[in-house]
Formats: structure tokens, sequence, C-alpha cells
């Protein structure tokens, strides 16, 4: 069809964490500049069972842009050239006629690859589990007026949460630190009266955690926010340093 495109792929296979991968070559054709990235990775799919080959492992779920589950390193870049979009929402009138793409997993210790694309990122889950909820008996829903929260804690409670957990931001980071992510989720409660109580502990339970997961030192290079498909910012990091420190110091009081 008019408009239509041809591609060549360059595209990370790996049978498992045990096993050295390498990338494979794949020409596609007839490629529509309105197809998401990952359509057109259903149409590669679709062509290599056609000729009898393994199809690429990819993860993906909601495919609206916010499960985080579509991660991929696309010329580059986690989750491709635009900023602030996740795979799942780039689409393929981002590229040219002819292009080569490459493809990539996410890189890094703490997030081992499953097959091809798919990387394990239970290392994100185990820090949750750390200290990322809120221990309360819920009961019934309270009434929204009678816990008045300032705006501005509000609004960036809300920037805070909006993160999706893709990993992104390790995948850039030179040194695969995770605090943009875990800052994030530190934020998200320290910002807001529900979060007060288990603030403390919180900090030191998921930092210890990223730090026994593998993930690297943040050298404020940036890149994490930069790549981040929901653009949280950098103040998040230093937030959560403040956290942590002020948990240390209470703790080694009492
Ligand atoms: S598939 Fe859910 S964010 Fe992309």
């Amino acid at each position: 069809m008019e408009g239509n495109m041809s591609l060549s792929l360059k595209v990370w296979r790996q049978s498992n964490k045990d096993t050295a991968g390498g990338f494979e070559n794949y020409k596609l054709d007839h490629v529509s500049p309105d197809m998401s990235f990952l359509e057109m990775f259903d149409v590669l799919n679709e062509q290599l069972i056609e000729e009898g080959k393994e199809p690429v492992a990819f993860d993906h779920d909601c495919r609206e842009g916010i499960c985080g589950a579509c991660s991929m390193y696309i010329n580059g870049r986690p989750h491709g050239p635009l900023r602030g979009v996740t795979t799942c929402q780039l689409h393929m009138r981002s590229f040219n006629d002819g292009d080569t793409i490459v493809v990539e997993p996410w890189r890094a210790k703490a997030f081992p690859v499953i097959k091809d694309l798919v990387v394990d990122r239970d290392s994100f889950d185990r820090v949750i589990s750390a200290g990322g909820f809120i221990s309360v008996n819920t009961g019934n829903a309270q009434d929204a007026n009678s816990l008045p929260i300032p705006k501005e804690a509000a609004d960036e409670a809300f920037s805070a949460a909006a993160c999706i957990a893709c990993g992104a931001c390790v995948a850039a980071c030179k040194n695969a630190s995770a605090m943009l992510f875990v800052s994030a989720k530190i934020s998200q409660l320290a910002l807001l009266p529900q979060g007060q109580a288990e603030r403390s502990i919180r900090a030191e339970k998921m930092v210890a955690q990223m730090d026994a997961e593998g993930f690297g030192n943040c050298t404020n290079t940036g890149a994490c926010s930069a790549e981040c498909p929901k653009e949280i910012g950098q103040i998040n990091i230093a937030r959560m340093n403040r956290e942590y420190l002020g948990a240390k110091f209470s703790s080694s009081a009492v």
C-alpha cells in the first residue's frame, strides 16, 4: 500500500538468562506508519511463524502506556526516540522508509533476560514489597474532605505516582541505578498524610532492598529522568536521599 514502509530490524534473540544472545536480522515490508511499534512486532512474529521460525518474545499488557510492561531498547534508547512515550504508544510514523531499527532488551544485572526482549523485573516487586505500601485497616472509605492535603503536595505526589515501574530509568542509567523508580515510590507516600506513620521505616527498607538487588548508585547524569516515559523528575531522588538520611538519623538516635 502507498505510504507503507520497508524496514530492516536487528533484534536481540536469547533463549534464556544462561545462554549467550545475539542479533538476528529481519526484513519487514508493508509496515503502515499508523502501526504501533508493538503491532509492527506482531506482524514480524506472524511472518516468522509462517516461515516456521520462532517468534520474538516481548512483554506487553495494556498497550496504552499504563502498565509499564513494553520494555524495549530501541535504537539505543529505552522506549525509542520520543520523549514521554512508552514503546506501545510509539508509532511507526516516527521512523522512515528504509530505516534499520535495532531492538534490545533492558540491560542490567538486576534485570536478567528471560527470553529475547523479556527481562525479569521481580527486583522491582521486591523493592515495593519491602516498604512501598501503607499498613492500614481499610474499613469504609472516609469522606474525601476529612483529610486536607495542600494542592502542591497532592500534585507532586500525583506526579511521582505516575511511575509505571517499566525500568527505563535503570536501562538508561550507566550505573543501572533504580533511584528514580524507588524515589518515586517513596515520594508518592512521603508527600501524603496517609504515608507518614511508616515514613522512616519505608525509606530505610526500600533503599536497603534496592541495594541488595544489585542496582547501582546515582551519579546525577539525569538520563533516567530524560528517558522516563512518564517524565518523573530527579527532584524525587533528592527527596529520597533526605528521607533516607532523616530515617537513619532518627533510628540511630533511639
Ligand atoms: S504495554 Fe502497557 S505500558 Fe506499554
